[in-house]
């Protein structure tokens, strides 16, 4: 029987990729809550708002009225948390914002959970929470949490809030930790989707630091598919790491990007790094793959090929959310506020 869903932060890079992806791939209802913050986009999913399986919802996860009103309107059967603060260099700045969605947010959402015993709740979570590696070694399930940006450390905070729902409520909750998503819609702001718009603007390349830091890259549909067999077949109580074997310097990501799109290696400039910079993330999926059956699809050369297509296909996305003019956009069927 089909079930209806509360996706939250669904405006935002991913969880507009995710239900898109849940509509296509199953019958059930998804109600997107979202706050529509600078990285919230509702023009992200102006293909799906005709749908009758898809619902928007104005509004702030760490309103707890409001969660309980909307999860009791619309009979909600589980949650799957993507609305988050999700960008290192702003927690750098300003790391309130990160405790008010991520913590408080969070425990607000799984409390109406609670409340409505419901079914499942999925807690969409990063790799970032085990820290930096050296050159060598592996992220696994068991590596102990050691966050060092105020981003990592309000996921990591979260993460803890689940574990002890789990552990004191038997909460059915599971937590996904992914690596670094790629691919279309992700906000300018992070490296790859930065890096592609200014290379197609013949703009500087900013590099931190000597650009040897590393990454682990997945593209942002196979992170969907992991979340969505998350969520249908994930144990309770469990934790699934997720990513797809795709480590990279960052020097040869620009370096790549800039090859993609025709441009001169003149356009890398190295900048200050970041200050706590996290060297290396390499996450071990082996255990998603082995227990759910899961696999990456896209590999990394050819996912940015189409990632930098994808920007180069949606110039007015671009330019409308360069300008802020995306920002104006603003259509919700229920607005709470
Ligand atoms: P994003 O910044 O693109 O989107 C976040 C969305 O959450 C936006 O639509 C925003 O409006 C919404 N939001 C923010 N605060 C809210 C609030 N208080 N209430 C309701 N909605 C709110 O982020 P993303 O890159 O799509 O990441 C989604 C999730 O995946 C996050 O939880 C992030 O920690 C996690 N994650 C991201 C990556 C990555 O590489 N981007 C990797 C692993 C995990
Ligand atoms: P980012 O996309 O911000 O993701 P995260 O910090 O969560 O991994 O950054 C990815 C890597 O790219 C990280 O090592 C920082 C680096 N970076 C740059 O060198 N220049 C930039 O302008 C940005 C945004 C990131």
């Amino acid at each position: 029987m089909a079930k209806t869903i509360l996706i939250t932060g669904g405006a935002g890079f991913i969880g507009s990729n995710f239900i898109r992806y849940v509509l296509q791939h199953s019958d059930d209802i998804v109600v997107n809550l979202d706050a529509l913050t600078y990285a919230g986009n509702l023009e992200n999913l102006n293909d799906v708002e005709n749908n009758p399986r898809y619902k928007f919802v104005h509004g702030k996860i760490e309103n707890k009225e409001l969660v309980r009103h909307v999860c009791k309107q619309f009979r909600v059967n589980g949650i799957i948390n993507f609305a988050a603060e999700s960008h290192v260099d702003r927690s750098i700045m300003d790391a309130q914002p990160f405790v008010d969605t991520n913590i408080s947010g969070t425990l607000s959402l799984m409390n109406v959970a609670r409340e409505l015993s419901m079914e499942k709740f999925v807690q969409v979570s990063t790799d970032e929470v085990y820290g930096s590696l050296g050159e060598q070694g592996e992220f696994t399930e068991d590596s102990p949490l050691a966050p060092n940006s105020p981003y990592s450390a309000a996921k990591s905070a979260a993460d803890g809030f689940v574990r002890s729902f789990v552990h004191t409520y038997d909460f059915p909750a599971i937590i996904t930790r992914c690596s670094n998503n790629y691919g279309g819609y992700q906000f300018p702001e992070k490296l790859i989707p930065l890096m592609i718009l200014n290379a197609l603007e013949s703009k500087n390349l900013p590099v931190y630091g000597d650009g040897k830091n590393v990454r682990d890259w997945i593209e942002v549909s196979d992170h969907s598919a992991a979340v969505w067999l998350a969520y249908n077949h994930g144990k309770t109580g469990e934790i699934y790491n997720i990513g797809a074997d795709s480590e990279r310097q960052n020097i040869d990501v620009v370096r790549a990007i800039l090859k993609l799109t025709g441009q001169n290696e003149d356009l890398i400039t190295f900048v200050k790094d970041r200050p706590g910079h996290d060297r290396r993330y390499a996450i071990n999926s082996a255990k998603i793959r082995n227990e759910l059956g899961w696999k990456p699809l896209i590999n990394f050369e050819n996912g940015l090929e189409q990632t930098v297509r994808w920007y180069k296909d949606n110039a007015d996305w671009c330019s409308r959310v360069r300008s802020g003019e995306y920002l104006k956009y603003y259509h919700n069927q229920y607005d709470f506020r």
